[in-house]
């Protein structure tokens, strides 16, 4: 069995029915085995994400005096830079590992304050403060502009065709994605040259949040995901972009469809350890205020879900909080 399988998406867009019912047909299959799959025909610009790779590449090997520029200035502020030794994602299932060997950098999509003020929620100050956006390199932000309103782009073409793999009505996930809390982020993994502490990991284990993930092609292997309890690498597959379930829609379909554990390596191979890595994960999920209540067409037969509705920005902000060290 192919733990991430690779799926066309181009039969879908601009296609039949039937083009789309097979498309979304392969999407379910694969949600509701890893909750992963490799999506090509995607429709995604090469230079777009070359673009933010390379801008990207320019401000991770800035000094670090900086990078800091851009850190976060507060707690209630999860925008920007964070620097090595200050995230372990594997604490957000209490597992105590040594610091990531990972720098990263994140936007949302509420960089202008007129929207800010429309849609901010009291108490929601860490989803809804503005972008850190760094004056070097200066066409970074134009790049990661550009790129987060194409994958806003993807995610809504992949939302149809789940809309069609859950049978629920076109319409039916619309209100509940009208201001996604979206958000986009480079992690840096530097290279690494000799050995490092007991495990110690570039992204330690951790499940996904929001509804799902979309992370950019990279030809260097590391990440891998938990099956039956071992650990199985995903495959490298050109221009194919890695897309997973996440926590919260793994709840909203009562578990039908699956967020798996993943993390990321550094390959035994020295020639990978010692460069440098870049991925890009852009987080797709739903608009803060949205009730996460089992989508109907995925409860049990006796009307029955596993979980208790949720509101979607207090739970993703609650599990992404648990990260930081
Ligand atoms: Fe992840």
């Amino acid at each position: 069995m192919e733990h991430a399988p690779t799926i066309d998406l181009s039969p879908a867009f601009g296609g039949s029915i039937s083009d789309r019912e097979e498309v979304a047909m392969q999407i379910d299959s694969a949600c509701r085995s890893t909750g992963f799959f490799v999506a090509i025909g995607h429709g995604v610009e090469k230079t777009l994400l070359e673009n933010v790779m390379s801008a990207s590449r320019e401000f991770f090997h800035l000094p670090i005096a900086e990078k800091i520029k851009v850190a976060p200035p507060g707690p209630n502020h999860f925008r920007g830079y964070l620097g090595l030794d200050t995230t372990a994602l594997a604490s957000t299932l209490e597992i105590e590992t040594p610091p990531d060997l990972c720098e990263s950098f994140n936007v949302s999509r509420f960089d202008d304050p007129l929207t800010r003020s429309k849609v901010q929620q009291p108490g929601a100050e860490a989803v809804f403060c503005e972008n850190m956006w760094p004056e070097k390199p200066n066409n970074l932000r134009k790049a990661y502009e550009a790129y987060f309103a194409q994958m806003e782009n993807l995610c809504s073409k992949i939302l149809e065709l789940m809309t069609i793999a859950l049978e629920l009505p076109e319409n039916w996930f619309d209100d509940k994605f009208e201001e996604p809390t979206s958000l986009l982020m480079a992690n840096w993994y530097p290279p690494v040259a000799g050995e490092v502490p007991s495990g110690q990991l570039r992204r330690g284990e951790h499940t996904d949040y929001g509804a799902f993930t979309i992370v950019a092609p990279e030809q260097i292997p590391g990440l891998q995901i938990s099956v039956d309890n071992k650990w199985v690498d995903v495959g490298l597959v050109e221009n194919g972009y890695v897309i997973n379930i996440g926590d919260l829609l793994a709840r909203w379909t009562n578990d039908r469809w699956t967020s798996t554990l993943h993390r990321v390596v550094l390959p035994d191979e020295s020639h990978y350890r010692e460069r440098d890595r870049i991925s890009i994960p852009f987080f797709f999920q739903p608009t803060y205020t949205a009730e996460i209540e089992t989508i109907p067409t995925t409860l049990e037969e006796n009307n029955k879900s596993s979980y208790d509705p949720v509101v979607s920005g207090e739970w993703i902000t609650a599990k992404s909080m648990s990260m930081l060290e």
